[in-house]
């Protein structure tokens, strides 16, 4: 596995990987199995295999958790070493962003202006940049983002159709804990007391979804099955319970084959977010 820490030497590794095709995982390390489930599908289908460690500071609002946000370099290194990934990508903020900020950003409109748009004002901005440039470095035939972020991955599908990169983006399902919980870098932060009360987000969409499945449409029924399930947690706050379009993100009435019900949490200091697909 050859490690690539410069904007230039990567440039000049796509170069020599011409004829190829490229699979690429965009994160933000301290990865679980959530992040190697995307690593294994983009080895299964592509002739190699980037993926990206870069903490991105746009994408972090001035209080939120960059500073604090869970790193270890060396433990990551090892985890893609023994999956056969054959290259990982680590620039410096300062490469990524000389002199510390930038003049172009890419704005996605729309999808972008609910709930975690909404909730996390230039959030999505700062995503969105950050994965087209790293588009445009390593051009990839094919990228791997998991629907754990359902909105994040409807703003790069826009971003994707809108601006005509030639990568197809390829929807991963969530990874969960045996008890449920969605896979995320975060969960380290959670106490074990926190930890009960988040499952009962995965157990709330699990019920709202069984219900969809007996034939129950109308929103605010499925909404009240997951309101009342996370009422037996000690949340800090419950920031949305709500029934979307997969694609738009537009609140929905009705649900649909491909809305999802989303929720964003926060468990102690933690935010959590999860979602669960009508399929
Ligand atoms: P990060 O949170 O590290 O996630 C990297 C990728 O792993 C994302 O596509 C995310 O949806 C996926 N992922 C996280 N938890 C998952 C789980 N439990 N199951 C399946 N996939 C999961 O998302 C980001 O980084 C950043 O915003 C990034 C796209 C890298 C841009 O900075």
């Amino acid at each position: 596995m050859q490690v690539v820490t410069t904007i230039a030497e990567m440039l000049a590794l796509r170069h020599s990987l011409l004829g190829q095709t490229i699979g690429f995982v965009p994160t933000m390390g301290y990865l679980h199995e959530g992040h190697l489930s995307l690593v294994d599908r983009a080895k299964a289908l592509n002739d190699c295999t980037v993926v990206s460690i870069f903490v991105n500071p746009t994408q972090f609002g001035p209080h939120e958790d960059l500073a604090k946000y869970p790193r270890d370099l060396s433990r990551d290194l090892l985890l893609l070493a023994a999956r056969g990934v054959d290259y990982v990508f680590i620039p410096e903020v300062r490469d990524m962003y000389p002199g510390g900020t930038m003049d172009t950003t890419v704005q996605v409109c729309g999808v972008t202006e609910m709930l975690e748009g909404a909730l996390r004002p230039g959030h999505f901005a700062g995503v969105a940049t950050i994965v087209a440039k790293l588009f445009n470095i390593v051009r990839p035939t094919q990228a791997y983002f998991g629907r754990k972020d359902a909105q994040q991955l409807a703003v790069i599908v826009k971003m994707v159709q809108d601006l005509n990169f030639a990568t197809t983006v390829v929807p991963c399902p969530t990874l969960r804990e045996p008890d449920g919980l969605a896979m995320s870098s975060r969960n380290v932060y959670l106490s074990a007391a926190d930890r009960q009360t988040a499952l009962y987000i995965s157990r709330g969409l699990r019920a709202a979804h069984a219900a969809w499945q007996e034939g129950l449409r109308d929103r605010d029924n499925l909404l009240k099955i997951v309101r009342e399930e996370m009422a037996q947690g000690d949340f800090a706050a419950i920031d949305y319970i709500e029934l979307v379009d997969g694609e738009s993100f537009a609140t929905e009435r009705q649900a649909r084959l491909g809305s999802l019900i989303v929720v964003a949490a926060k468990v102690g200091p933690t935010r959590l977010i999860d979602n669960i697909l009508l399929d």
